[in-house]
């Protein structure tokens, strides 16, 4: 197996292809992106992860790899195609079946073809009764299939493309141990070698299994809300029990994993999943539950004022902390919903982000240190570096509300302050 064809040249195909190069395959990208693959071949990519641009260069220079939009022969094609929630809440697969039949034209007997897309259970046995069907070419015999799920974290992928533990999951056992083969070249952690199914439930696993954690913590944020109590003195405290671990509460969940995922499986066993159709449900509740938090303050505070309108300035739009990825993020719904009250004068700062890919959507953006200056009320949507050392001791005129886990309740500075790095960035 020497020479590989990555399919989607995204945040996970592309670095997946580079480093293959970079351990001594022969690799051709393809995408049907054709802006996309001329700069790719030019090596200014318009994706953003550390090591990307260096890296690629040195694989462009090699000539070990280069993009196109003509799909070439392979030993090997991997499939990173986006597999995006359809309207069901069920996954839109259109990109993934596009792919097949593409690839369809150039299988060759002895060819191995991994989907590292996101998938429901039973894509990849769908699949390759597709790729059968129509090359006449025999499963686990003459070419090979296999799900290999993707558990990168953006912004360490290189490290974690070589150091995570990764499931194999053939349509055969053959089709296992062919696509261990590819990786076996790169990945330093365990491979395990399952079958197809195994391979994605344990993805949808594992989203899930986050997705119900952080409901956890917005079900006590509720609560504690509901009762006046500050939510992340609840949490703090509770995790001081030697068995309690609640995560920090924030303004709900977003990005293209968490809040996507745990639907695939939801939609295909909606009988067997009623603990992750009520988490999901949960973190969806959020963002509404945080508006009307504001909205009380705002109403306060124009009591107390004597003013019509009060001045928010949101810091954060991104769905997590310190990237640039606006997908699905709750902090823009808390925006949206805020846009709209008449007693709001609305500016938000965004300092991972370009102006021009949000500006006018939701109101002012502003950077964050002039939208502080002129607020009366500062809301924290999401705990980026730049806001955690921010001094509230200068503005102690101005009132501040945290829906990121920032700390900034005096009281739970210090009791957060042990679990906060590890929790933040989940
Ligand atoms: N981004 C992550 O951190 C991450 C982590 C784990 C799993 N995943 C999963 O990996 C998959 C890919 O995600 P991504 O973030 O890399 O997506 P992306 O949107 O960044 O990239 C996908 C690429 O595929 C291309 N494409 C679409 N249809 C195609 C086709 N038929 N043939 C060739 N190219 C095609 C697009 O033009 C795009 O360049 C998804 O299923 C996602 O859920 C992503």
């Amino acid at each position: 197996m020497e020479k590989i064809c990555v399919v989607g040249l995204g945040y996970v195909g592309l670095p997946t292809a580079i480093l293959a190069a970079q351990h001594g395959y022969h690799v051709t990208g393809f995408d049907i992106n054709t802006e996309r693959v001329r700069r790719v071949n030019t090596g200014n990519v318009d994706l953003t992860e550390p090591e990307l641009k260096e890296r690629l260069k040195l694989v462009l220079k090699g000539k070990n790899f280069s993009a196109t939009t003509i799909l070439p022969e392979a030993d090997c094609f991997i499939i990173a195609v986006p597999t995006p929630l359809s309207k069901q809440n069920g996954a839109d697969l259109s990109f993934v079946f596009s792919a097949m039949n593409i690839i369809v034209q150039r299988l060759k007997v002895g060819d191995t073809v991994i989907l590292e897309s996101t998938i429901p259970v039973g894509t990849t046995d769908l699949c390759a009764q597709m790729l059968e069907q129509k090359t006449g070419l025999k499963i686990g015999k003459d070419i090979f299939v296999a799900h290999c799920p993707e558990r990168v974290w953006p912004s360490k992928v290189f490290e974690e493309l070589v150091n995570n533990e990764r499931i194999i999951g053939g349509v055969t056992s053959a089709c296992t141990k062919k696509a261990a083969s590819f990786y076996q070249k790169f990945v330093k952690g365990a491979l395990h070698l399952k079958s197809a199914k195994f391979a994605e439930l344990l993805k949808l696993t594992e989203n899930s299994a986050i997705d119900v954690a952080v409901a956890l913590a917005h079900q006590v944020a509720v609560l504690a809300e509901e009762l006046g109590f500050d939510p992340y003195e609840v949490v703090a405290i509770a995790n001081k029990h030697p068995r309690v671990k609640i995560l920090i509460p924030r303004c709900g969940v977003g990005g293209h994993c968490v809040a996507i995922d745990p639907w695939f499986l939801i939609n295909t066993f909606p009988h067997k999943t009623r603990l992750f159709q009520s988490a999901r449900l949960t973190n969806d509740e959020r963002p509404a539950q945080v508006v009307k938090n504001i909205e009380k303050k705002v109403q306060d505070w124009c009591v107390d004022n004597e003013k019509n309108i009060c001045r928010v300035h949101l810091l954060g739009l991104t769905y997590k902390p310190n990237v640039d990825d606006l997908r699905e993020s709750p902090a823009i719904k808390v925006a949206e919903a805020l846009f709209a009250q008449k007693n709001i004068s609305l500016s938000i700062s965004e300092p991972n982000v370009e102006q021009e890919r949000i500006a006018h959507k939701f109101g002012t953006m502003v950077p964050f240190e002039v939208g502080i200056e002129k607020a009366d009320i500062i809301v924290a949507l999401v705990a980026h570096n730049q806001f955690k050392t921010l001094d509230l001791e200068k503005y102690s005129d101005k009132k501040w509300l945290d829906f990121a886990g920032l700390g900034w309740q005096q009281k739970t500075i210090n009791l957060c302050k042990k679990n906060q790095e590890a929790l933040l960035n989940l």
